[in-house]
């Protein structure tokens, strides 16, 4: 994406000054994460719920304003201005930096330029259980940075991102509705095809909308996922496996039913000239 280092400073001396107020890093980055994505939902109960653990603290003192729920949504304005300045995964930045000054959380993503990079030299698309829609897959999401760039490149594709950690199955959601993608992030294993929570998020020309899958939609998405990479497993002959290092090496792009089974699963559905 555009940014090679995205400055959240004043972002996380935000977070901090409710930190300050006796929670942990781990918990008001988790909360402002939940926070976000229950207000985009328009679900007041949950949302309301997570605010009382901070009004009970040190919040009663503090002027309007300066009251946690205040700073929350004083964090969520300053996430999307640094996202409309940057084009970049904000949300993974602050998650990055914040997470390294705590035990309970916190690991690096795949740099922006080389997001770009990979998004440049690849040429994987599987279409093959989406109606000939492009699909972009990535199985690890994380914050969803990838799918992000993604998006940039082939705006009107499918997008499916699957991480087993809660925190960044929700940044990853959060992130496809503020970067206005067709996407399911899906919370989950992918090595046991392990379907825990699944959330859509869609496109729209106003902008785009989330709302988290209920128990019967998150198994059918897990069927039709399931079988499209069942599918494109089927297709590999172990014969052609030398053929498409050979044809990579010449620079030919590749589909996603040519590759070995952890590649397969691998996002990397970019056009090589975009
Ligand atoms: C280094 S991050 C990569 C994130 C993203 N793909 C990127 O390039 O920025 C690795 C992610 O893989 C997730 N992960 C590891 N094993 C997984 C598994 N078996 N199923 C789903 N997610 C997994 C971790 O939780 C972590 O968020």
């Amino acid at each position: 994406m555009a940014s090679p280092h995205v400055d959240v400073d004043d972002l996380i001396a935000t977070l901090e000054q409710i930190r300050k107020r006796g929670h942990s890093a781990h918990s008001v980055f988790r909360d402002w994460v939940e926070l976000m994505l229950y207000a985009l939902q328009r679900r007041d109960e949950p949302y309301l719920e997570i605010l009382e653990d901070y009004r009970e603290r040190a919040d009663l003192d503090q002027p309007e304003g300066q009251r946690s729920p205040d700073l929350f949504a004083t964090a969520f304005g300053q996430l999307q201005e640094r996202m409309a300045e940057t084009d970049a995964d904000v949300l993974g930045a602050v998650y990055e930096e914040y997470g390294m000054s705590s035990d309970a959380f916190g690991q690096h993503f795949t740099p922006h330029p080389v997001c770009e990079m990979m998004a440049g030299i690849s040429g994987i698309v599987d279409d093959s259980e989406t109606d000939g829609r492009q699909t972009v897959l990535d199985p690890a999401c994380g914050s969803g940075r990838m799918l992000l760039v993604g998006g940039r490149r082939h705006p009107e594709a499918l997008f499916v991102g699957q991480d087993k950690d809660p925190l960044c199955a929700k940044m990853a959601a959060l992130n496809c509705c503020f970067f206005n993608l067709d996407a399911y992030i899906v919370q989950g294993d992918s090595l046991t095809i392990d379907y825990q929570r699944a959330w859509q998020t869609t496109h729209s020309p106003m902008g785009g909308s989330v709302r988290e899958l209920d128990e019967d939609e998150t198994e059918d998405l897990r069927d039709s996922l399931t079988g499209a990479f069942e599918n494109t497993a089927e297709e590999v002959a172990p014969d052609d496996a030398g053929q498409d290092s050979e044809r990579q090496k010449e620079g030919e792009s590749v589909s996603v039913s040519t590759l070995s089974g952890g590649e397969q699963a691998s996002l990397l559905a970019f056009d090589r000239d975009q």
